[in-house]
């Protein structure tokens, strides 16, 4: 039987990135509330979301009760260190403070008990994530799945404690199973050198322990104008 190539639903949003890819996300997001009354939400962390975050911001009817957000990965740090995610959220999605009626689901970075944590935010992670956003790295990680991150023999685990090779080095991550499961997938990609990586996934097949942005070969990626031309420049 010959395997189904998995091809993604790529936007190149040449204007006005930020804006057009919160609007885009916000119908998924509205989607889901119109379905159930709620939308399970998992954020990605790192710095070109951050743009997103506060386009969303600047909607005053953005659903916030109507979401519970949780985490595709955190740094093992205080809420209050630079390199939080959980921090970085509060920065740029609530600039003005959390509301009290903000479902929001951090991972505890702040723990020592790096294993134990994991084990907890797995177990309150809802049975679906329905949009789950991703951005990637220019190596071609995704969450903190990095290059080389063996977890196809952890078929069960939803959440784990991982070494990166990028600083701050300890991580808590979903693994390669929450993605498959989400019912929504975004990846969000700037740059020439994103586009170069994405090309190269379109390209060549491979195993996606090399290039964990694989696995969002179901999902839809929401590239800018640099990203945009360099993949369909390299994807021949
Ligand atoms: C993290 C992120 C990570 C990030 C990518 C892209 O905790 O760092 O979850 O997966 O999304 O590294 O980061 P940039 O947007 O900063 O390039």
């Amino acid at each position: 039987m010959t395997s189904i190539r998995e091809i993604p639903l790529v936007h190149c949003l040449e204007n006005d990135w930020p804006n057009r890819v919160a609007s885009i996300l916000r119908e998924a997001i509205d989607g889901y509330i119109a379905e159930s009354g709620k939308c399970q939400l998992m954020l990605t962390g790192g710095v070109t979301v951050q743009s997103v975050y506060k386009c969303w911001t600047a909607q005053s009817d953005f659903p916030h009760g109507q979401i519970n957000y949780y985490f595709g990965d955190e740094r093992c740090v205080a809420s209050d260190h630079p390199d939080s995610n959980y921090g970085m959220v509060c920065r740029t999605l609530f600039p003005s403070g959390m509301p009290e009626y903000v479902q929001i689901y951090p991972m505890d970075g702040n723990n020592s008990n790096y294993h134990g944590a994991a084990r907890c935010y797995e177990a309150l992670l809802p049975g679906k994530i329905d949009v789950l956003l991703l951005g990637m790295g220019e190596d071609g990680h995704v969450a903190s799945i990095f290059p080389g991150a063996n977890f196809a023999l952890e078929m069960d685990r939803r959440v784990m404690f991982v070494m990166a090779p990028k600083h701050p080095p300890r991580r808590l991550t979903i693994t390669p199973k929450v993605i498959t499961e989400a019912r929504t997938v975004f990846l969000l990609a700037t740059g020439a050198l994103k586009g170069r990586v994405l090309a190269q996934v379109l390209k060549e097949g491979g195993a996606t322990q090399e290039l964990p942005v694989r696995y969002t070969l179901s999902a839809t990626w929401l590239l800018d104008k640099a990203a945009g031309e360099e993949l369909y420049r390299d994807s021949g």
